[in-house]
C-alpha cells in the first residue's frame, strides 16, 4: 500500500529533480524554460478568450450547420460538393439538386424534404432512405441541435 503522503513526496522529489535538471542545463535553454511557461499562459488565455458565449439560436445554428454539415454541404444555389447543395432544402423534392450524382437510393426516393422529414434524416439518414450515401455521417442526437440546424437551413433559402 503506498499511502497519499507517499505519493506526494514522491511527486515533490520528481519536481526537485525536475528543478535541478533546469538548474544545470546551459543558459541558453535554461532561458527557453520561461518562455515555454509564457507561450502556455497565452494559449489558454487565447482557449478562454475563444470560448463559445451565449449566441442568439440563429447564430447556434449556423456554427453548428458548419461543424456538422459544411465540410460536404453548401447552402449556395448550385453549390454542389461532396455533397449536393442545400439551398432552400426545406420544399424541395429529393435529390432534385442539378448537377449532382445521387445515390440510387436517394434517387429512386419520391418525397418533398420536410422540417420533420430533415429531422428524421439528420438523426440517422438510413431510417429515412436505407442504402443513401451520405457517409462518413455519424447522425445528430441532440434533437435541440437538429431543430437549430434545421431553423438555419430554413434561413438559408437564398432570401
Ligand atoms: C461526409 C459528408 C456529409 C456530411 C458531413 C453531411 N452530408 Fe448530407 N449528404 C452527403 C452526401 C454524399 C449526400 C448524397 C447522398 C446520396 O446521394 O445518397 C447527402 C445528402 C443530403 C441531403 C439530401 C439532399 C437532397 O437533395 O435530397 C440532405 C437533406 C442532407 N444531406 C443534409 C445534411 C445535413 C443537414 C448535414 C449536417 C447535419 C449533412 N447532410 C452532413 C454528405 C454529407
Amino acid at each position: 500500500m503506498i499511502g497519499n503522503a507517499t505519493i506526494r513526496k514522491a511527486t515533490l522529489g520528481r519536481w526537485m529533480q525536475l528543478g535541478a535538471v533546469t538548474a544545470r542545463l546551459p543558459d541558453s535553454s535554461r532561458q527557453d524554460v520561461p518562455q515555454v511557461t509564457t507561450l502556455s499562459v497565452v494559449t489558454l488565455a487565447f482557449a478562454m478568450l475563444a470560448s463559445p458565449l451565449p449566441a442568439s439560436g440563429e447564430e447556434d445554428g449556423k456554427l453548428m450547420f458548419n461543424n456538422a454539415c459544411r465540410t460536404c454541404h453548401s447552402t449556395d444555389a448550385g453549390d454542389n460538393r461532396l455533397g449536393p447543395n442545400l439551398h432552400a432544402i426545406v420544399g424541395r423534392k429529393a435529390a432534385a439538386a442539378e448537377g449532382y450524382a445521387y445515390s440510387s437510393a436517394l434517387s429512386r426516393s419520391d418525397f418533398t424534404w420536410t422540417a420533420e422529414k430533415l429531422d428524421a434524416f439528420i438523426a440517422n439518414p438510413n431510417a429515412v432512405v436505407p442504402g443513401n450515401n451520405m457517409k462518413p455521417y455519424a447522425g445528430i442526437q441532440d434533437a435541440e441541435q437538429r431543430r437549430k440546424i434545421i431553423d438555419h437551413l430554413r434561413a438559408s433559402d437564398g432570401n
